[in-house]
């Protein structure tokens, strides 16, 4: 299937394509192989990666079952690609790929790889994919992650790419981890239905803030807020999105104000190395979570951040019960974990056990 498809364009058709169709590119007889965008997360596929997360955790509980969870893929080897700075999402990776028993490669700079030397970018990735059987990737430029799949799946040794995070478009494995860390945060208060959701920051270049919109337009009576300065509003094309999915949203430049009216609030970070010659520096002190915020907050609804972090949430903030991004960055290793079990299709083995 994936052959045939590719076969059939360039890597520039291919561009062109619908998502949907894309998508049937990135899976196999049903199963997702490669992930490159959010939008190939279904509610269903969401679901069925939670129900394994669970499990994975509760198998790796005892000692034994560790064991048994590092031998499920302990013949295969991991490239991860990350020539973006990263601490979490590496380490992230790393620790999720060692769960399961592979051998784990890194490249962290363009300047340690032939691509000094004037190498394609295609043929990088065709030497990783001699060598190994995954590729996680994190670039700085978007679409490079869908380009690696594209060329990896016309070959006659297709492996799996992970989107890792790439340019200032998508960041798929992250707003898997930011539901899972919603879902749960709502157990007791009827799930992401209903819920208001506010985006703080700079929602014009964060890749996650546009992951996690494309995913929560999946739940029922969502609302989003999103907040931030005039100059770092979000791209129109993901209203269009949201206008198209029905979901309802609003788009401020006030911050304080809205505060007691959000489930849960998403802070991000300035993402000033995007900055372009000329671009004046914006003050976005306003749109800070600080301690004195945590009283105008709902009891109940939680605080999240992708990290890392500068000055967006004091830290005084990090001891109260709805400051969820320490949790985040433990629930993402675990939705990780899963990810790469059910690209390998180890489900019904992990399920079973
Ligand atoms: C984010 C990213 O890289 O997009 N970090 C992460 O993966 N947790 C957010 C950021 O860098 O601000």
């Amino acid at each position: 299937m994936k052959f045939e498809m590719s076969n059939r364009y360039t890597f520039e058709q291919f561009q062109q394509i619908s998502l949907p169709e894309k998508s049937q590119f990135f899976s196999n007889d049903g199963w997702l192989f490669d992930l490159v965008y959010s939008q190939q997360l279904s509610r269903q596929l969401l679901d069925e990666l939670y129900v394994l997360t669970n499990k994975i955790r509760l198998i790796s509980k005892t000692t034994e079952g560790s064991r048994w969870l590092g031998s499920l893929l302990s013949s295969k080897k991991a490239m991860l690609y990350f020539i973006q700075p990263s601490t979490r999402t590496f380490l992230s990776f790393q620790t999720a790929c060692e769960t399961l028993g592979m051998k784990v490669s890194d490249v962290r700079s363009t300047s340690t790889s032939s691509e000094v030397k004037g190498e394609s970018f295609a043929d990088t990735i065709r030497t990783f994919s001699s060598y190994f059987d995954l590729i996680v990737m994190r670039h700085p430029q978007a679409g490079c992650a869908e380009q690696a799949s594209f060329v990896l799946n016309n070959t006659r040794r297709p492996i799996p790419v992970i989107n890792a995070g790439s340019g200032k478009d998508e960041h798929p494995t992250q707003g898997l981890l930011d539901i899972f860390t919603l879902k749960k945060s709502f157990s007791s208060t009827g799930g992401l239905k209903n819920k208001t959701i506010m985006m703080v920051g700079d929602l014009k270049r964060g890749r996650t803030v546009r992951s996690l919109c494309q995913l929560l337009a999946q739940f029922e009576d969502i609302k989003i807020i999103f907040s931030s300065p005039k100059e770092l509003e979000m791209n129109p094309d993901l209203y269009q999105f949201l206008d198209n999915a029905g979901v309802k949203y609003e788009v401020t430049n006030g911050f304080v104000d809205w505060v007691p009216l959000a489930d849960a609030i998403y802070m991000t970070r300035i993402q000033d190395e995007w900055d372009e010659e000329g671009d004046k520096k914006i003050d976005v002190t306003e749109w800070h979570f600080k301690e004195e915020h945590l009283k105008l907050l709902k009891s109940n609804a939680v605080i999240l951040h992708p990290l890392p972090r500068r000055l967006e949430i004091e830290e005084s903030v990090d001891n109260d019960p709805r400051a969820m991004y320490w949790r985040q960055v433990r629930n993402g290793m675990w939705v990780r974990v899963a990810l790469i079990a059910h690209i390998f299709r180890l489900n019904r083995k992990i399920l079973d056990r």
